[in-house]
């Protein structure tokens, strides 16, 4: 063989060797793009996810925290890698274990995190064991949810079901109790008739909780559709006064209402109950008595105007009044100022719920001021029926024939 030719078999080894190297070289290149993109991915999905996800290696210290982590635990993620997960993720499950021991043992738990400012906040968690491609193990991933909202939303529902049957439940014993007295024994007419206002006044409280529930349920679905007409303001008020008059004589009820209120454009039904309940939130929050006064008068965004749209009837009362911090929940469906097991006053926490969305089917509102101690006044702010929406009601009543 001929020098020359070695060198050029040479040279076409190299040459073959550097085009080899350069595959290799452009292979590595772009698997490397395709794991940083990968990797990318995967810190973008772990950083939008909603719940919190922990990641500890072998020796238990976090390498992972993502933003979730950092909200739901208070801690910033930079203070907390490379700490021991137990430090990191304090509180209880409900197995009576440390968050932290159910994290290793793994599964679904439920329990208390102790978050870094102290508060407690309910979770739920799920954790697993972390392994490599070969299956041998590299750590813990812990996943955690916050379910507080759900663990309120149980507990509104238990609390609104036992108010429920203790508002269903009260009423019946006095029906019975009379029912049966009067059944086994005569007695004088006078006596029948206290024992007989006792039934009524108590179906009353029954028919109540129950059109309430029935009319919220109604609204709920979107099945409640006002039927309006004009109502006399003076009619209603004079109404809703003597009744109370009649069933409660530990207050003092006065009206109020001015010579030119127009009528009210609203279902005469359901706007009988609305300023029942302000009536009856007024006596019930007014336990030493008192006077509680009813009024009505033209209402034009806050100020009198030759114009007059609207009607505002109030019911003021001298009670307990209310606390600004409770103001923000007070018309929240189930809300009472006390919701304690040993609250002092009945009821359901629907009755201002109930008004508010009855006015706003009626395009109306309510208005609260009050002063603790002093007492509280609600107004339902309702459209008058001027002369323009009397034709319009006429013409659809028409049309409807
Ligand atoms: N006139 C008032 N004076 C003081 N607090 C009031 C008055 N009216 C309402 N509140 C507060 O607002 C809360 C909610 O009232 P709401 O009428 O919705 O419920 P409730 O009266 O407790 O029960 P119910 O559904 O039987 O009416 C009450 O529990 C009370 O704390
Ligand atoms: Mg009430």
């Amino acid at each position: 063989m001929e020098s020359g030719d070695e060198v050029g078999t040479l040279g076409n080894a190299f040459n073959e060797m550097a085009d080899e190297l350069q595959r290799q070289t452009g292979q590595l290149q772009r698997s490397a793009a395709t794991e940083a993109t990968l990797r990318a991915r995967m810190e973008a999905i772990l950083q939008s996810m909603g719940d919190a996800l922990i990641a500890a290696d072998v020796a238990g210290t976090v390498v992972t925290f993502n933003r979730a982590a950092e909200e739901i635990l208070r801690r910033r993620a930079q203070t907390v890698v490379r700490r021991p997960l137990a430090d990191v993720m304090r509180g209880q499950a409900i197995t009576g274990r440390t968050l932290a021991e159910a994290a290793m043992i793994g599964g679904a738990t439920e329990g208390t995190l102790s978050r870094a400012d102290g508060s407690p906040l309910a979770v739920a968690m799920t954790a697993a064991p972390l392994v490599d491609s070969s299956g041998e193990p590299v750590g813990r991933v812990v996943v955690l949810r916050d379910v507080s909202r759900e663990h309120e939303a149980e507990r509104m529902k238990s609390e609104f079901l036992a108010n429920v049957s203790h508002e269903l439940r009260t009423p019946i014993t006095p029906i019975k109790g009379y029912a049966e007295l009067m059944r086994r024994k005569k007695f004088p007419r006078a006596k029948e008739e206290s024992f007989l206002a006792g039934i009524l006044q108590s179906t009353e409280r029954l028919e109540r909780v129950v059109e309430i529930l029935v009319d919220f349920a109604a609204m709920e679905a979107g099945r409640l559709k006002p039927r309006v007409e004009p109502v006399p303001v003076k009619d209603l008020v004079a109404r809703l006064t003597d009744k109370w008059r009649e069933r409660d004589g530990e207050h003092r009820f006065v009206r109020k209402i001015g010579p030119d209120v127009p009528p009210i454009m609203g279902d005469p039904k359901l706007l009988g109950r609305s300023p029942d309940e302000l009536v009856d939130n007024a006596v019930k929050f007014s336990p030493d008595g008192g006077q509680i006064e009813i009024s009505a008068e033209p209402y034009a965004n806050g100020s009198r105007s030759a114009r007059i749209s609207r009607v505002r009837i109030t019911v003021r009362d001298h009670g307990i009044g209310i606390e600004p911090e409770q103001m923000p929940d007070l018309f929240q469906d189930f809300r009472q100022g006390d919701g304690s097991e040993t609250r002092s006053f009945g009821g359901l926490g629907l009755g201002l719920a109930y008004v508010k969305r009855i006015a706003s089917v009626h395009g109306g509102d309510v208005i609260v001021e009050s002063e603790p101690g002093k007492g509280s006044s609600f107004s339902l702010v309702l459209p008058a029926a001027t002369a323009g929406r009397i034709t319009d009601v006429t013409k659809r009543a028409r049309k409807a024939k």
